[in-house]
């Protein structure tokens, strides 16, 4: 995000121009959610008083207040700086009296959850970095933008960059998974995508990178639990993709819910300041996450409102989402000198900044014609998003060459997901449209492929006894049984931590018929997170990773059923055996009893060392194999050699992975860091010789003080089809 020299005079001659009470106005996110309407129940408001999550006085406010108050009065008095709207004509409503009644007339943000999809919803996180398809991300986000912006929301709560390493967690969805160099490439793939687009206002918005930092590693992968961890830690596995995203202009960040070592993201000045701003160099704003101020007393950090307000604003968050304590609170700390006017000034200047660079000033409203311009999808969005999701899907196992299928086959489907249009979506989002969305018996009813179907039962409620029964009588007549399982949407993203992250439900059981009937079984799983599938990998022939992959899920499944296209798709987050193996990740540090057969290493006794499918992992209807791998030492760089065919009989993708293992160093190193990758495509019998120039200077590591460290020593490079196959070469490297 750059402005103009004539933009920063702007700004600057503004705040100038403004009272104290308009700056910590342009602080303030009021959204109706939290503080100002009805859409948080009567009970949720009892509970968040009683959990101190708003304040006695502001619950009889609220309950004052009527419903869906959009704090009219405020925005009019210059004391609301964005809203959460996707909207269009409430956001033009609010902004008129923002722009043409408030005294300097400056224009609000609009800010909304869009992650994977505004109308055109495409794959959630976890499944769309797994086409490791750089230009893809990008464009997926640059659709988001554009749809968003003509339903005037200019600043999207979204890339979410947590890389994430427990699967019980449930934002693992949200995000790219649990490497950082994958998540930095996402990163810098979707601040391109949303922010670089700026021939036309329409075409572009302000991004918020999340949730900043460490949010992710949640102890035990319970939401908003504490985090604790090495700082050097914090720099080599969670900080990196939010430094890429501030290389590629990132106009704004969302403070994490979580304690770093005990400071909670929101009052944190080493990350906050020290970090993100002055040593990345963010030029835009940070705002909180919801009601995040308000529970830093709830957390013990601060004693009541105006201290955690004091704290925040100190520490460098500018923006507080839904509590209004700092428009309640941040004149009286001034006036007291608990906050200088200066701090004050910083935010402000950053928040307007933002609007400047998003042409606010010049261009506040969503023009009539802007609104119509997506009421319907327009093909080649539709495409995009079919797109992703057919190269989001991960095939994890084809014994027998079960698939693809034939249309000529007798099939039987069983499982509700296969027919529910809201379980396809994935979590957060909510612009799309039924009419929108193409589930997997939609698309084989499109197709024309005859099947017979028996929901049986669901990821929850209850197993249909008589269907089961119907079922099993169809599967001896049936050549194969497509049994759709997995999670519900509400399952995963916030708030859905799950301590056991098998099948849930009934499936299982109807898994385990299936199987009794003879007839090959192709599990088809729709799921937010990584699944503990060791019955399921052992027993079924055939194994698709679906994930949730937004409108065009239905189309992108049965292209890949029956082989319309290849399964490309790699694992971005390790699939483990058991829940109790979690937190899992292939980058970890190799321990002084590295796990194996033998009893004194570092295993489980009921579930060994070993995950059920690593990261990058992911077969295709070929094979390929890898020979030839070298590598080089060149004065600043390492250059990877290795050959890839493809000994199959029919085309495919293939994503050729690179990594490095640090040997010996002044602090443990993983066994393996990914540092690269090449998606190629192949045609039978075809081999190309692939190069990969790896940087010596990307080689190194973060110590406890934030210094980045590069030594001398052996290093082990590695190509490979995914974490665990791999070729390798040793060599000493000099810096
Ligand atoms: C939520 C989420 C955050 C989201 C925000 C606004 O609590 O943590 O990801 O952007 O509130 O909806």
């Amino acid at each position: 995000m750059q402005l103009t020299a004539e933009q920063l005079q702007k700004v600057e001659s503004l705040i100038d121009q403004m009272t104290l009470k308009e700056k910590i106005g342009q602080m303030n996110l009021a959204s109706m959610s939290i503080v100002g309407g009805f859409d948080v129940s009567f009970e949720e408001m009892i509970e968040m008083v009683t959990d101190g999550r708003i304040s006695k006085e502001k619950f009889g406010e609220m309950l004052a207040t009527s419903e869906k108050d959009y704090h009219e009065s405020e925005i009019r008095d210059g004391l609301v700086g964005a809203f959460m709207s996707d909207d269009p004509k409430l956001s033009n409503r609010l902004q008129k009296i923002a722009v043409e009644e408030s005294r300097l007339g400056i224009p609000l943000l609009f800010g909304f959850d869009v992650i994977h999809g505004f109308r055109s919803v495409y794959p959630i996180a976890i499944a769309e970095a797994g086409t490791f398809d750089t230009e893809l991300m990008e464009k997926t986000a640059a659709m988001a933008a554009k749809e968003s912006r003509c339903s005037g929301v200019n600043w999207h709560f979204a890339p979410m960059l947590d890389v994430a390493r427990d699967a019980r967690w449930g934002r693992v969805s949200e995000g790219a998974g649990e490497d950082p160099f994958l998540t930095s490439e996402f990163a810098r793939a979707k601040i391109k995508g949303l922010q670089n687009n700026q021939e036309e206002l329409t075409d572009y918005v302000a991004a918020c990178m999340k949730h900043y930092v460490a949010y992710s590693a949640s102890e035990g992968g319970r939401d908003y639990n504490t985090t604790n961890m090495a700082v050097s830690q914090l720099y080599n596995t969670y900080l990196p993709p939010f430094k890429a995203a501030v290389e590629e202009g990132a106009a704004s960040a969302m403070a994490s819910f979580n304690d770093i070592n005990g400071i909670p993201a929101t009052v944190n000045a080493f990350t906050l300041r020290r970090i993100l701003k002055e040593s990345y160099g963010l030029n835009g704003f940070v705002v909180s996450d919801a009601n995040a101020i308000r529970e830093c007393v709830v957390h013990g950090i601060a004693e009541d409102d105006m201290d955690a307000g004091i704290q925040a604003a100190n520490a460098g968050l500018d923006m507080d989402m839904g509590t209004e304590i700092y428009l309640h609170n941040l004149e009286q700390a001034v006036s007291a000198g608990k906050v200088t006017v200066s701090v004050i000034d910083e935010a402000v200047r950053r928040v307007l900044s933002v609007k400047m660079w998003l042409g606010l000033f010049e261009h506040p409203y969503v023009t009539e014609n802007s609104m119509d311009r997506f009421r319907t999808i327009p093909v080649e969005h539709k495409e995009l998003a079919r797109e992703s999701a057919v190269k989001s899907i991960v095939l994890l196992k084809n014994e027998h060459e079960t698939l693809p299928l034939n249309p000529s086959q007798k099939v039987l489907v069983v499982g509700s997901l296969a027919e529910n249009k809201e379980e396809i979506i994935g979590a957060w989002a909510m612009s799309w449209k039924q009419e929108d969305c193409v589930t997997i018996l939609d698309a084989l009813t499109e197709q024309g492929i005859s099947y017979h179907y028996h929901a049986v039962c669901g990821p929850d409620g209850e197993l249909d006894k008589e269907q089961l029964t119907a079922a099993m009588q169809t599967a001896s007549e049936s050549d194969v049984i497509l049994a759709v399982v997995g999670e519900s949407v509400s399952m995963s993203g916030e708030a859905a931590s799950k301590a056991d992250i098998s099948i849930p439900g009934h499936q299982k059981e109807l898994l385990k018929a299936m199987k009794e009937t003879g007839t090959p079984v192709v599990a088809v799983l729709m799921n937010g997170r990584p699944l503990a599938l060791a019955w399921e990998e052992e027993n079924l022939d055939a194994i698709l990773e679906s994930w949730h992959l937004g409108i065009e899920m239905g189309h992108a499944v049965t292209k890949v059923l029956y082989g319309e296209y290849n399964p490309s798709g790699k694992l971005t987050a390790t699939f483990p055996t058991m829940s109790g193996q979690c937190p899992v990740y292939y980058n970890h540090p190799n321990t002084g009893r590295p796990g194996s057969k033998s009893k004194f290493t570092s295993k489980y006794l009921d579930a060994g060392f070993d995950p059920l499918f690593p990261f990058g992992f992911g077969l295709s209807y070929t094979t390929f194999a890898y020979s030839d791998f070298t590598v080089t030492q060149k004065l600043d760089r390492m250059v990877y050699e290795v050959t890839v065919c493809n000994t199959g009989n029919r085309s495919g993708e293939e994503t050729v992975q690179f990594y490095v293992r640090d040997i010996t160093a002044s602090i443990v190193r993983p066994v393996k860091e990914l540092k690269g990758f090449q998606k190629i495509s192949l045609e039978p019998g075809e081999c190309r010789t692939i190069q990969f120039e790896l940087e010596k200077a990307n080689m190194g590591f973060y110590n406890d003080e934030g210094a980045y460290l590069l030594e001398n020593g052996a290093f082990q490079f590695f190509a490979g089809g995914s974490s665990a196959q791999v070729l390798m070469q040793e060599l000493r490297v000099e810096f």
